[in-house]
């Protein structure tokens, strides 16, 4: 008889029957020790492709390989046993085809065990969300600034400060709706806009650079925690890791070399 707790995930349609009710907490995590913490009180853990920027020094999310979600994902599977675990699907991955999106989804969600995808794009992807919506694989949409398409974009720009590409954000919501998403993230858009969306779609949207009234807000871990030295506007900084690292690794440089380090306490009599 094993004596762990038993695994008892949020479900998709859990995180759905939220919209309009209590806020959805969520955080990004990418490996099992912090994802151990964050499980006790996120509704969903997202393994982010931003992993290759605050893990892995990249410029920019378009160089994440798909190997690299699956290894991160699987560790944050293996280090939680509460909430849903959503995992990015990386660039290239899934917009030449449903179908190759539907092979590669199916390859996440098999090798990390985790609960859902998500995939950027609005009206673009709609047909691709859906084919795999109706195959068994839970979506989550993610519109607004989609940092895959930044070389597009012309950087990790603020989307919706003119009013007259409303519309098309608008309209980028209702179709990730309308294939059958879960929930969406709606990321750097003016506040306005981010309200119109949320009481206009059907499902939860998560705000990250958005606006407090959405169904549920996203930070990036590495961000709220202090270790990213340059956070973006829309953080909130609630600890400050990067100098308790800088502390903690000086102190023990500053202990090898004068030799306080290792004590009787830690040392094999
Ligand atoms: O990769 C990521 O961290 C994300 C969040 C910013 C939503 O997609």
């Amino acid at each position: 008889m094993s004596t762990q707790k038993p695994i008892r995930r949020i479900t998709c349609p859990q995180i759905t029957a939220r919209k309009g009710g209590d806020p959805i907490v969520s955080l990004t995590s990418y490996h099992a020790h912090t994802a151990a913490i964050v499980d006790r009180y996120a509704d969903f853990i997202l393994v982010g492709d931003s992993l290759g920027m605050v893990m892995h020094g990249m410029e920019n999310t378009v160089s994440v390989p798909l190997d690299l979600m699956i290894m991160h994902g699987k560790a944050v599977v293996r280090g939680t046993r509460r909430a849903l675990i959503v995992v990015d699907m990386p660039f290239g991955t899934y917009e030449e085809s449903p179908q190759v999106a539907f092979r590669n989804a199916v390859k996440i969600m098999k090798e990390t065990g985790c609960g859902a995808v998500k995939l950027e794009g609005g009206a673009r992807m709609e047909d691709t969300i859906r084919f795999l919506v109706q195959r068994g694989i839970p979506v989550m949409g993610h519109i607004g600034l989609t940092p895959q398409s930044s070389h597009v974009m012309g950087g990790f720009k603020t989307q919706g400060r003119d009013e007259d590409t409303w519309t098309e954000h608008l309209e980028d919501a209702a179709a990730v709706t309308r294939a059958g998403a879960f929930a969406m993230v709606v990321e750097g858009v003016v506040e306005p806009l981010a309200d119109k969306i949320t009481e206009q779609v059907a499902i939860p949207t998560i705000g990250i650079g958005a606006s407090a009234k959405c169904d549920g807000q996203i930070l990036v871990l590495e961000d709220m925690l202090g270790l990213n030295p340059k956070p973006p506007k829309f953080v909130k900084v609630y600890g400050d890791l990067n100098d308790q690292i800088e502390n903690a690794v000086k102190a023990y440089a500053d202990d090898v070399a004068d030799r306080s380090f290792p004590t009787d306490d830690q040392v094999y009599r």
